[in-house]
Formats: structure tokens, C-alpha cells, sequence
């Protein structure tokens, strides 16, 4: 699977380093181009004299060397694949800060390839809520992080913070980069969650709306083969980016201003938002005193994103919309898919028990524009993500 692939190896100063030297032996003997390019805190663990020797590669280590100039430009170019195992606290904090002071980092910051990290550290470093943060901003920025494990660490003591054995670390970029994938060059939109309406300062009109449902979408076609944007309001359950785009916004407008440029180069869109259709005129500018017994607030609709993106759509693109609906749901549903120029769209009613915000379940029923109607059972939203996706593959990308 990994012949003739070129994967760039990144090894930072984590004594974890030692797995390294198995890992370049593991992807040589499984047909990779390998090289190595490593800190100056990682040559204190392992030597580039074992690594190039392994790698058949120079191993690249400083920005100058003498006279010359190494060019992190084309050796980011060069790989389909930047892996940086171990990645240590110090270089995850540099990379969620942009920091640039050593060839691997400038090598990563000019990678046009994906990069995946395996982290190691220590447990209590592992839970720090810096960590904890700067795994979030490079998993935002669309890197991988493969996580760590459980087991016995440097310190003696015993806990979370192992990095992934060596032929975990081939088998995952194998599976997620290597495996031949139906979504594969594919670009894709998603949207999800609620949108807030800003009243004043410190009101907002919002919903329920968890976004469990359009992330278990991203996820689904990232591990597909897209190429995953997802432009989420403001969210209520975890989410680690790991592989997808995130675009945070929090209106209507700034989720409508984010899905119209990332439609222009996306070759599908699912929009499983439950987007705002009224927003206020105006947003008060201080706190709105309680004064009167009636309050009347002034609202005006908000642009429908699915409806713009289907007034402009290429034949190429294929577009999913949702509806969420209480009564005359298939009537409704039809009325969705024609008014807004859909190629799908996916009914969740709220009668059908387990089916709609907040719960981990739901039941779908897809309608398409050939007239065709496919009605599932009460699953996961992830069970339900992949019967979406699979009916978008089957019906389109077949
Ligand atoms: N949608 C959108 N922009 C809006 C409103 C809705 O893109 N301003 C999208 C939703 O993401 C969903 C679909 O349109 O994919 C249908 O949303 P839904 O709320 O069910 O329907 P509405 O068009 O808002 O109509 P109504 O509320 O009257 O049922």
C-alpha cells in the first residue's frame, strides 16, 4: 500500500524518539520513499547517522549548513505526506503558533501535503489545558493527530500520554491516506449546528440544534476521501477537528458569507445547519433595559444558504439540504428539494422518536431529485451519517 509513497518524517526531542528508528524501518520495508527531518532537541535521543542509514536519505536538521540552504519550500512539496511522530509539547506549541525556528518547522508551516502528529508526552503535560488547546488549534488548522495511549511513560508513572506504537502509526496512514477512497480529491462543505441572532450585547436568538449530526456528516466523508470544510455555529458536543477544515461563525450572515466562498472551489455540500430564518433588524448596541410590560422585537428573514447555493450550483455539484419538520413532512420535504434546487434532501421529522436536536439517534428518510424515496431506521447519527454519504457515493460518485 505505501509503495512508492513519500512521506516525510518529522522527530522532535520526546524520548519516544527511540520508536522512530522502528517506524522509518517499518515504512522503508513497506515501499515508502522516506526522509527524515528532525529538532535539534531530537538528536539528543536518537542519532542521524541511524536514520539516514535506515531512510537511505540524507536526515535534514538545520536550516543552514555552512553555506547552503536547505530548501523547506520543496521539501514540503516533495512529500504526499508529513508525519511528525513524536511531536513533543514544545513543537505542538510552536506549530499552534506559527513559531518558525528550526527546518521542521518551517517545513511544516510550508507543507502542502497533510500532516499527521503522534503526540508524547507525559501524562499531567498531556491534560494541561495548554495542550489541550494548542491540539484543538492544529486540528482546526486541518492536521491530523493520531492520540496517544495509555500505558507505562518516562516519568515511571503510568497514564495517558504514550505515543501510538510504530505499526499503529503505518496501519492509521495507510487506512486514512493510502486506501483507495470513493470521496477521494473530492472537495466537501458541511454545515452545522445552530446560528445565534444577536438581540444586544448579551441576548441571542438561538435553538436547539447540537451539531452532532453535521459533524458525524464531516467525519463520515473525511474518512471517505473528501476534502471536509465544515462551517459549524456555535457547537454543543466535543468535536476534534483531526483531518477536517473548521470554520467557526456564529450568525446566519457569517455562516451564509463562509458557505458562499467555500462553495465556489466544493464539489458537494451538505447543509444540516439549523440556520436562523429570522433575525433581528437591529442589534441593540448596549444591554436593553427592562422598562415596558411588552416588548416587540423587529425581525427580518435571514438569506437561506442552501437556496443561494442552489441558484448557483454547476452541474458538477451535488447539493444536500435538510428539513426538519413537524407535520406534512414529505410534502414538505418535496417542496424543500424543488424551492431550493437540491439534489437531496434528508427529512428527519420530529414525531419519529429518537429523531431530531439533542439526541444521539435519529431517522432519516432521503428524498432525490430522480423522484426516488429511501426510508431508514431509527440509528446513530453516525449509523445515519454513513447511510447518507453512502447513497451520495452510490448515486453520484460511483
Ligand atoms: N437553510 C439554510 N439557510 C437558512 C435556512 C435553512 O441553508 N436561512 C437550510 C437548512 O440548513 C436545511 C434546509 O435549509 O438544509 C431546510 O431547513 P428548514 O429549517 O427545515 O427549512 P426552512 O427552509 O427554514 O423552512 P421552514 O422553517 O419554513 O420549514
Amino acid at each position: 500500500m505505501l509503495e512508492g509513497k513519500k512521506i516525510l518524517l518529522g522527530i522532535t526531542g520526546s524520548i519516544a524518539a527511540y520508536k522512530s528508528v522502528h517506524l522509518v524501518r517499518l515504512l522503508v520495508k513497506a515501499g515508502a520513499e522516506v526522509k527524515v527531518v528532525m529538532t535539534p532537541a531530537a538528536k539528543d535521543f536518537v542519532t542521524p547517522l541511524t536514520l539516514s542509514t535506515l531512510s537511505r536519505n540524507p536526515v535534514l536538521t538545520d536550516l543552514f549548513d555552512g553555506q547552503s540552504w536547505a530548501n523547506h519550500v520543496m521539501i514540503g512539496r516533495w512529500a504526499d505526506i508529513m508525519l511528525i511522530a513524536p511531536l513533543s509539547c514544545n513543537t505542538l506549541a510552536k506549530m499552534a503558533h506559527g513559531q518558525c525556528d528550526n527546518l521542521l518547522l518551517a517545513t511544516y508551516l510550508s507543507a502542502t501535503c497533510p500532516v499527521v502528529v503522534a503526540p508524547a508526552m507525559d501524562e499531567d503535560m498531556w491534560h494541561h489545558p495548554s495542550t489541550v488547546k494548542n491540539l484543538q488549534l492544529i486540528q482546526s488548522f486541518g492536521n491530523t493527530v493520531i492520540p496517544v495511549e495509555k500505558g507505562e511513560l518516562a516519568s515511571g508513572l503510568f497514564g495517558d500520554g504514550r505515543m501510538a506504537e510504530p505499526e499503529q502509526l503505518v496501519q492509521y496512514i495507510t487506512d486514512h491516506f493510502f486506501s483507495a477512497k470513493p470521496l477521494a480529491g473530492r472537495k466537501a462543505l458541511v454545515t452545522a449546528g445552530p446560528t445565534y441572532e444577536a438581540i444586544d450585547p448579551v441576548r441571542f436568538i438561538g435553538n436547539h440544534s447540537s451539531g452532532k449530526m453535521g459533524i458525524a456528516i464531516a467525519k463520515e466523508l473525511y474518512r471517505q476521501g473528501a476534502e471536509v470544510t465544515l462551517v459549524a455555529g456555535p457547537l454543543h458536543t466535543a468535536f476534534s477537528a483531526n483531518g477536517i477544515k473548521l470554520v467557526n461563525v456564529t450568525s446566519a450572515s457569517e455562516m451564509y458569507a463562509a458557505c458562499e466562498e467555500v462553495f465556489n472551489t466544493a464539489d458537494l455540500a451538505i447543509m444540516s445547519a439549523a440556520v436562523a430564518d429570522y433575525t433581528p433588524v437591529a442589534k441593540a448596541p448596549e444591554k436593553i433595559k427592562k422598562k415596558e410590560d411588552t416588548f416587540h422585537l423587529e425581525l427580518t428573514k435571514t438569506k437561506d444558504i442552501l437556496k443561494s447555493l442552489g441558484g448557483r450550483k454547476k452541474k458538477s455539484q451535488v447539493l444536500v439540504g435538510f428539513a426538519l419538520e413537524t407535520t406534512d413532512e414529505r410534502n414538505y420535504a418535496l417542496g424543500k428539494l424543488e424551492a431550493k434546487n437540491a439534489d437531496m434532501i434528508v427529512l428527519n421529522s420530529l414525531n419519529d422518536a429518537g429523531a431530531g436536536f439533542g439526541y444521539d439517534t435519529n431517522k432519516i428518510t432521503i428524498f432525490q431529485r430522480d423522484g426516488k424515496e429511501i426510508r431508514f431506521d431509527t440509528k446513530s447519527k453516525e449509523a445515519v451519517a454513513k447511510d447518507i454519504v453512502d447513497t451520495i457515493i452510490t448515486s453520484y460518485y460511483a
